[in-house]
């Protein structure tokens, strides 16, 4: 297997996508691996407790942000490989304070870029054609699509539409200006929605797992009508892999899960696996609690994405339905309320309450 014993830096590795990613590689390659994450309130070492006493997984507190910090850990841990996660990624959040998108999700894209552009250049010739830069982004740099139009290609033009968006965009043109004038040997995915384990309680489905085992109301945005691609998370990380082995340097890669789901079916289904795995004579059917509320500003209505490139030339295909990835990620919810408990600290509380106290019903 290509890469199979190179030392990779990932950054972000302790949030959702990452620490599944951390967990993925670690299970089938050999070399070191450095997790460089802020631990923000979205990062959370405690997904990655079943790594304590692997020699191979290095985690490092700091900031993508810090170009010293950056380079000191490229000169000592000397990766062959980096995968960029590291982001603000929550749309909400980034309607109601956008600034941070832009500090990590553009300035630290940007410092990461810059000292991995100097430390690749030091490398003999061999050390500098086996290193990869690959990026991980979204298909939401590519906007949104009405209901019939054809799915977002690596050659759909970008028109991001929230600050989230907007930020993820930018970062992806620094990495492609990158490879353009220095060289630098980057790769970059856009990825549909993903979901599994790990995911902080403050996206759809997560949020609505929770609530619907409590009882609580389950608040979906506008009529409920906007559509998602979806993709188990594993699935996603099997992907990053295939790019990173396989990817041609300078390519961009759609990455999507085939599942184009509507919000309101997506929560619909939550609730009849809370009733099929918690019946609840108190609570009753879950659907009952389904409130429609205030709808997220300029939110895009759906997003698709046409995955043939990756398909086609790396034999990278999703393995899992939604349905049964949906099934296994609330399961997962349902046996893991030590974690859950966990991340429900009082600022993810503040978060709800900021976030959910002015929807009103519609
Ligand atoms: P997440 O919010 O769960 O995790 C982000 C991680 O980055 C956290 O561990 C956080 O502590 C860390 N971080 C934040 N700022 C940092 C900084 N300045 N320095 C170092 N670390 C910092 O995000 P996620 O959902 O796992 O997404 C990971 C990446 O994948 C993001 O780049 C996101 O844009 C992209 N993406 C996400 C999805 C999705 O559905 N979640 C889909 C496509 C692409
Ligand atoms: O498409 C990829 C993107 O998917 C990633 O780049 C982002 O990092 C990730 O957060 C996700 O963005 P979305 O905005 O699509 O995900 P979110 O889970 O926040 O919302 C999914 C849909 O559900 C969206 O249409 C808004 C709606 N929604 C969300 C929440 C939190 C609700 O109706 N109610 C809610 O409470």
């Amino acid at each position: 297997m290509k890469n199979a014993n190179h030392a990779i830096l990932v950054t972000g590795g302790a949030g959702f996508i990452g620490s599944n990613f951390v967990l993925h590689w670690l299970r089938r390659r050999q070399g070191a691996l450095v997790n460089l994450d802020l631990l923000t309130y979205a990062g959370n070492p405690g997904n990655l407790a079943s790594l304590h006493g692997d020699s191979r997984y290095i985690p490092l507190r700091g900031d993508i942000c810090d170009a010293e910090l950056v380079a000191s850990i490229l000169r000592e841990h000397r990766p062959a490989l980096i995968v960029h996660f590291a982001a603000e990624s929550h749309v909400d959040r980034s309607i109601a304070d956008p600034g941070a998108f832009i500090h990590t999700n553009v300035q630290g894209t940007f410092t990461l870029l810059e000292q991995a552009r100097r430390y690749w250049s030091e490398l003999n010739e061999d050390e500098r054609k086996a290193f990869r830069f690959l990026h991980v982004s979204t298909d939401e740099v590519y906007g949104t699509l009405a209901p019939d139009d054809p799915a977002f290609s690596e050659t759909t033009p970008y028109a991001p539409n929230s600050p989230y968006a907007a930020s993820k965009a930018a970062s992806d043109h620094l990495v492609r200006a990158y490879h353009h004038t220095y060289g630098l040997p980057v790769l970059t995915t856009n990825c549909s929605n993903n979901y599994g384990p790990f995911q902080f309680p403050e996206k759809l489905i997560p949020l609505m797992i929770l609530n619907a085992l409590e009882g609580k109301p389950l608040p979906v945005y506008g009529d409920g009508s906007n559509v998602r691609d979806w993709l188990y998370v594993d699935d996603h990380c099997a992907a990053i892999c295939a790019v990173l082995d396989q990817g041609r340097v300078g390519e961009t890669y759609n990455i999507g899960g085939n599942s184009e789901r509507k919000n309101l079916d997506v929560v619909r289904t939550i609730c009849d696996l809370v009733d099929e795995f918690r019946p609840d004579a108190a609570i009753g059917p879950r659907d009952r609690l389904i409130k429609f509320v205030t709808d997220r500003p300029g939110h895009d209505l759906r997003y698709a994405i046409d995955a043939s490139k990756i398909t086609r030339e790396l034999g990278w295909r999703p393995s899992l339905q939604f349905e049964a990835g949906l099934r296994e990620t609330v399961s997962w919810y349902l046996e893991n309320s030590a974690w859950i408990e966990s991340v429900r600290t009082g600022a993810y509380r503040d978060w709800i309450r900021q976030n959910y106290e002015e929807r009103v019903p519609r």
